[in-house]
C-alpha cells in the first residue's frame, strides 16, 4: 500500500499528470504541473536524506554505545574530503531547488496584459470576489452543513477557465490568507496592503477555497468554492444574478468619487494641476522628492490617500489632505483605484 503511494506521487509528480495523489488535490491550474514535480523532488529527498540520516544515526548509536563504564572515547581526527562533501552536496541540491523554484516564481508574479482584474478581499470569517471591470460582487451566503445542520458563510468564487485571471488581494480586518489547492496557490491578504497572483485554472469544475492563515475563532469556516467554468457557462454567469452589482448606484463609482474627491488637485487630460495629472500614471515609476522612486500600483495609491505626505512626485508642493477609512472605506479606495487604471498607462506623469 505505502509503496503504491509512493510510486503514484512519484510518476505523477515527475510526469506532471492530471490526476492527485495521496499528497496533493487534482491539479486545476497551469501552475500545477510546473509546481508538482518540485514538490515532488523535495519530498522525496527529504524521505531519502531522513532515512538516511536518522538510520546512521541509530546505527552509530548502538554500534559506538559505552559499553563499560571505564571504556574512553577515541580521539577524533578531521576527514577533510567527509566535511567538503557534507557542505558540497547540500549547496548543490539547495542551488538545484532554487533555480528550479525561480521560474514558477517569477511567472506567478507577472500577470499577463489581457488577464481579468478580480479583487480579492478577506475579513472575518468569509471572502468578498468583486469584479471591476463587470461591475459584479461575490459575496458570501450562508450554507448550512448536511450534517449537523449548522449554517456558516461560504463564499462562491466564479471564474472562467483557460483564460488568465490577476487577483489583487486585501484584508478588511487581520491577516488571512487565500488558498485555492488545486490550483497550488496561497497568498497572504494583509490589512493596509495590497498582494497578488494570477492563475489560469485549465479544468472546468468546482475546487475548495480555503483560508489558511489563523484569523480567529471561525478561521476554519471561512472557506468557499471556486467554480471554473466552461465558456458557454462563464457567458451565463455574466447575465445571471448571481453576484449582485459591485456598486448598486452606479457603474462609475469611481469616477464619482474621482469628481467629488480629486478632481480639482488631479487631472485626467494630463494638464498640471496642484497634483499630479491622473493620466496614463498607472504602472509608471514617479520620482519622489528626496531622490528615491516608486511604481503607480495599487499599494502607492491606497497610501496616498492615507498618507499623502509619505511619497511626494518631485515639483509637486506637499499639502493634500489625508482621507481616513471614515472618509473612504476600502471598497471606495478599490474604486478610485480602479478610475486611475481605467486613465491609462500610456503618457508620462506631467
Ligand atoms: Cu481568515 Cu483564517
Amino acid at each position: 500500500m505505502m509503496r503504491e503511494f509512493l510510486t503514484s506521487g512519484l510518476v505523477h509528480g515527475l510526469l506532471g499528470e492530471a490526476q492527485g495523489s495521496v499528497w496533493m488535490p487534482p491539479e486545476a491550474s497551469t501552475f500545477a504541473n510546473e509546481m508538482d514535480p518540485l514538490f515532488y523532488f523535495v519530498l522525496y529527498l527529504s524521505v531519502f536524506f531522513f532515512v538516511l540520516l536518522i538510520g546512521a544515526t541509530v546505527w552509530f548509536t548502538l554500534k559506538y554505545r559505552e559499553r563499560s563504564p571505564d571504556q574512553k572515547t577515541s580521539p577524533v581526527k578531521h576527514n577533510g574530503r567527509l566535511e567538503f562533501l557534507w557542505s558540497a552536496i547540500p549547496t548543490v541540491l539547495l542551488l538545484v531547488i532554487f533555480v528550479w523554484g525561480q521560474k514558477p516564481f517569477v511567472n506567478l508574479s507577472s500577470a499577463p496584459v489581457d488577464a481579468l482584474n478580480l479583487r480579492v478581499t478577506g475579513q472575518k470569517w468569509n471572502w468578498t470576489i468583486d469584479y471591476p471591470g463587470l461591475n459584479k460582487s461575490c459575496g458570501a451566503a450562508s450554507v448550512a452543513d448536511p450534517e449537523t445542520g449548522i449554517e456558516h458563510m461560504e463564499t462562491d468564487f466564479f471564474v472562467p477557465a483557460n483564460r488568465p485571471v490577476k487577483l489583487t488581494i486585501g484584508a478588511a480586518d487581520v491577516l488571512h490568507s487565500f488558498y485555492i489547492p488545486a490550483f497550488r496557490l496561497k497568498r497572504d491578504a494583509v490589512p493596509g496592503r495590497y498582494t497578488g497572483y494570477w492563475f489560469n485554472a485549465n479544468e472546468p469544475g468546482v475546487y475548495e477555497l480555503f483560508c489558511a492563515e489563523y484569523c480567529g475563532q471561525q478561521h476554519s469556516e471561512m472557506r468557499g468554492r471556486v467554480h471554473v467554468l466552461s465558456e458557454m457557462e462563464w457567458r451565463a454567469f455574466l447575465k445571471s444574478s448571481r453576484c449582485p452589482a459591485l456598486d448598486p448606484d452606479a457603474d462609475d463609482y469611481g469616477e464619482k468619487l474621482y469628481q467629488a474627491n480629486c478632481k480639482t488637485c488631479h487631472s485626467i487630460d494630463g494638464s498640471r494641476q496642484t497634483g499630479p495629472s491622473f493620466k496614463g500614471i498607472w504602472g509608471h515609476t514617479a520620482e519622489i522628492t528626496g531622490g528615491t522612486s516608486v511604481t503607480v500600483d495599487d499599494n502607492y495609491v491606497r497610501e496616498s490617500l492615507r498618507d499623502p505626505s509619505a511619497k511626494i512626485v518631485e515639483s509637486f508642493a506637499p499639502g493634500m489632505p489625508v482621507f481616513s477609512s471614515s472618509q473612504l472605506d476600502d471598497r471606495a479606495v478599490n474604486a478610485l483605484i480602479e478610475f486611475i487604471k481605467s486613465q491609462g498607462d500610456s503618457g508620462h506623469i506631467e
